[in-house]
Parts: C-alpha cells; sequence; structure tokens
C-alpha cells in the first residue's frame, strides 16, 4: 500500500491532537508520517508534549524537535496514535511487527485513547495472519521457546516459532535488550485465552496482541480514509 494512503491515515490522526496534550508516539512506517506532521505543527506552535515507543522514534522527535518526556515524569497520556499489522473489526491488534510492542503496549495502557493508523491492508476478519510477536527475555531461551510452542499447539496454531533474526545470522534484539519470536498462528480463534496463556509463562515479556486498548482507527484505502470505532 502507498505511502501517500498511511500519510493520510496520518493526517486524520493528527486532527485529533489539540495543544496541551500529551501524546505516545508510535512506531513503524506509518507512525513516521504522523510524527513528520506532528512536527511541521509543533514547528508552527503547537504545544505538546510526546512519549516515543522506541529509540526509532525518540530519534525521529528530537530531529524535529518534538518535545520529549517519559512515564516517570508523565502519570498518564491522553492519546497514544500508532500502527498496527492486523487489526479487527473490534479493533483488536497485532502489533510488533517492528519488534517495538513492549513500549508500545506500556505507552499505550499509560494513555486514555489509542488510535490506530493503518491501510486497508492491515484490516482482517481474524487475527492470526500476521506471525504474533511474542517478546522472551534472554535467559532460559530454550525453555521459553519449547513452553510457548506447546502453547500454539493448544491454540490450534498452523505453523511454528521463529527466532527473529535467526536466519540473517544474528537475532534481532528489542530496545529493552530481549529478543522476539514470531509464531505462526494462521488465525488466533481466543486471544483472550491466548494472551493469559503466554503472559502465564515467566519467560516471556510481553506480546503483540493487543486487546481492547484502541478506541478508534483510521484505516486508508483506495476509496478513503475509514474512520472505525469500537
Ligand atoms: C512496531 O513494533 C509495530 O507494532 C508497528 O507499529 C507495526 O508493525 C506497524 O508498522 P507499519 O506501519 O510499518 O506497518
Amino acid at each position: 500500500m502507498s505511502e501517500a494512503l498511511k500519510r493520510e491515515a496520518a493526517a486524520q490522526a493528527l486532527t485529533e491532537v489539540r495543544s496541551g496534550m500529551r501524546l505516545g508516539l508510535g512506531t513503524g512506517s506509518t507512525a513516521k508520517h504522523f510524527v513528520e506532521l506532528l512536527g511541521e505543527k509543533v514547528a508552527s506552535g503547537l504545544d505538546v508534549i510526546c512519549v516515543p515507543t522506541s529509540e526509532v522514534t525518540a530519534a525521529q522527535a528530537k530531529s524535529l524537535d518534538i518535545p520529549l518526556s517519559d512515564l516517570e515524569t508523565l502519570d498518564r497520556l491522553d492519546l497514544t496514535v500508532d500502527g498496527a499489522d492486523e487489526l479487527d473489526a473490534a479493533l483488536n491488534l497485532i502489533k510488533g511487527g517492528g519488534g517495538a510492542l513492549l513500549r508500545e503496549k506500556i505507552v499505550a495502557a499509560a494513555s486514555d485513547a489509542m488510535i490506530v493508523i493503518a491501510d486497508g491492508t492491515k484490516l482482517v476478519e481474524t487475527l492470526g495472519r500476521f506471525p504474533l510477536p511474542i517478546e522472551v527475555n534472554r535467559f532460559g531461551l530454550g525453555a521459553t521457546r519449547r513452553t510457548i510452542a506447546e502453547v500454539l499447539l493448544a491454540h490450534g496454531a498452523e505453523g511454528g516459532l521463529k527466532l527473529r533474526g535467526e536466519d540473517k545470522g544474528t537475532p534481532f534484539v528489542t530496545d529493552g535488550g530481549h529478543l522476539i519470536l514470531d509464531a505462526f498462528f494462521g488465525r488466533i480463534s481466543r486471544p483472550e485465552a491466548l494472551s493469559m496463556d503466554l503472559l502465564n509463562i515467566p519467560g516471556v515479556v510481553q506480546h503483540g496482541l493487543f486487546l481492547n486498548m484502541c478506541s478508534k482507527a483510521y484505516v486508508a484505502t483506495p476509496d478513503g480514509v475509514k474512520r472505525l470505532l469500537k
């Protein structure tokens, strides 16, 4: 899907931003457009303070002179705008394709509202076509991986687990210093149960299912930007 459509979704989300807001800034190619557009507004006087969800977004925001803070200084945020790898009609999401899921979830959970911006290819009937990223501690990787594989089996996953970056010779390391296992489900029929089963595994730091966190989405299609509400 074209960058122009992602930018349109980002521009729609920007119309919801008001001076004085505390914002969470997402990560990924769609969120990057939002940060760029926000930077233009800040340059022309918009007064916001932002918490980035990754080192990459922090660097982009700094380069645009967008004021940054953290969740020690700010206890709550008004709004987080972020991309997604998949979203369904109930606005449940899979995130973490870019590896920033942990900070993305912490920031979204600290926000009064979360808006997702995406192109139409991300909209699915049932989550799971996109491999679910699971962030794991490096310690005990083998044991954690085996236990996650059992959970996959119990949830009818069509595929297995892949350590991100393994095929390139160097595992991908998150901003938090953890690893990511991508889980190939095909379809996730019981997302709430899967979420709990994964979080019960000690080596799992977090997973990319964002359930009941997003209240609105702007989805850009060639026919225009659709506004989806929860
Ligand atoms: C980053 O970890 C992800 O959650 C991204 O927000 C998500 O992958 C969407 O990225 P794109 O906008 O690049 O598709």
